[in-house]
């Protein structure tokens, strides 16, 4: 069924399991997340871009919602990095249930009033709000702190953010990154400030740039042909941990995109005469769901539906 994010988000706050929130761009890839959610009896949120939105409109907005609506565990279609009001209250108008205004490279007082906005509009038509509050980027464990704060979520400052907005789930930046580069080997995930974010504040956080970059499919997509150069992701035990201390919405993109690449590489290296598309993108489906599958079980949300 399709429902809110906060209906998804809340419960996984207060149970302490987080919930994927993987981004779509074509029918594909949104089969992959809900079909497995089904199979998984897990909730799961299915996110657009406004890249997305540009890419797929509302043909892929309807896809989504149509296989949501059907589907007998809890989805939601939250729009991810929305960019500005109008563009939050576009996704509310083409359907969906929850909406990101990300207004995270502002001042804070900036920050503090699009998001204000958008909360005041989309709580009237009863959507949940997400909002950032810091800068995305990975850094390095040696870093002092100082150098830290200037960028990570600073936790008093959350505080205020969401007594100042009343917005329903809230981005920290806790060193994690977007992309397939997150940093060198095993990347510093700060779990001390999302531990102390999670002891003041008891609405859902959200972790973006969340993705694993497993090793398995850099390979793999070398091995088909593919360029990547040091790619390293987020470990799945911190993750885990990360859960645990109040992180209930984990954006994954970029092990999709790697997932298809590799299934639609793969299968073109091998059979070279093949120009099927149910050939060419069922086996990168099928990848993406296996993915899905790993990401809900290490995020503890399998069962929870
Ligand atoms: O955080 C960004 C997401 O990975 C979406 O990327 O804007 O290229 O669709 P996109
Ligand atoms: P990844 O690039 O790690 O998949 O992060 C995606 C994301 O945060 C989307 O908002
Ligand atoms: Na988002
Ligand atoms: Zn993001």
């Amino acid at each position: 069924m399709l429902v809110t994010g906060k209906d998804i988000l809340v419960p996984a706050r207060k149970g302490k399991y987080a919930v994927g929130a993987f981004n779509t761009n074509n029918m594909e890839i949104t089969q992959a997340i809900i079909h497995t959610a089904e199979r998984l009896r897990s909730p799961v949120i299915v996110q657009m871009s406004e890249g997305a939105i540009k890419y797929g409109g509302q043909d892929l907005a309807n896809i989504v919602i149509d296989i949501a609506t059907r589907a007998t565990v809890p989805v939601a279609l939250h729009l991810d990095h929305g960019s500005s009001y109008e563009s939050a209250l576009k996704a509310i108008k083409m359907g969906f249930t929850s909406v990101m205004i990300d207004a995270s490279h502002h001042p804070f007082d900036e920050n503090v009033h699009e998001t204000g906005r958008v909360v005041e509009a989309a709580h009237a038509m009863g959507i949940s709000v997400e909002a950032e509050l810091g800068r995305l980027g990975g850094i390095e464990e040696h870093i002092v702190v100082d150098e830290k704060d200037a960028f990570l979520t600073d936790p008093e400052e959350a505080v205020k953010f969401v007594e100042l907005t009343d917005v329903d789930y809230l981005a920290i930046a806790i060193g994690t990154s977007h992309g397939a580069y997150k940093g060198k080997g095993r990347p510093f995930i700060d779990q001390a400030r999302i531990k102390k974010i999670g002891e003041l504040l008891s609405i859902p956080l959200v972790a973006h740039g969340s993705s694993g970059v497993p090793a398995e499919i850099v390979q793999r997509l070398r091995d088909s042909g593919g360029e990547i150069g040091d790619a390293a992701g987020i470990a799945d035990e911190d993750l885990t941990e990360a859960a645990g201390y109040g992180i209930a919405k984990v954006n994954v993109d970029t092990d999709l995109r790697l997932a298809s690449t590799v299934g639609i590489r793969e299968v073109l290296k091998a059979n070279p005469k093949e120009f099927d598309p149910r050939k060419v993108f069922g086996p990168a489906r099928d990848l993406m769901s296996k993915i899905v599958e790993h990401k809900m079980k290490v995020l503890g949300s399998v069962g929870k539906a």
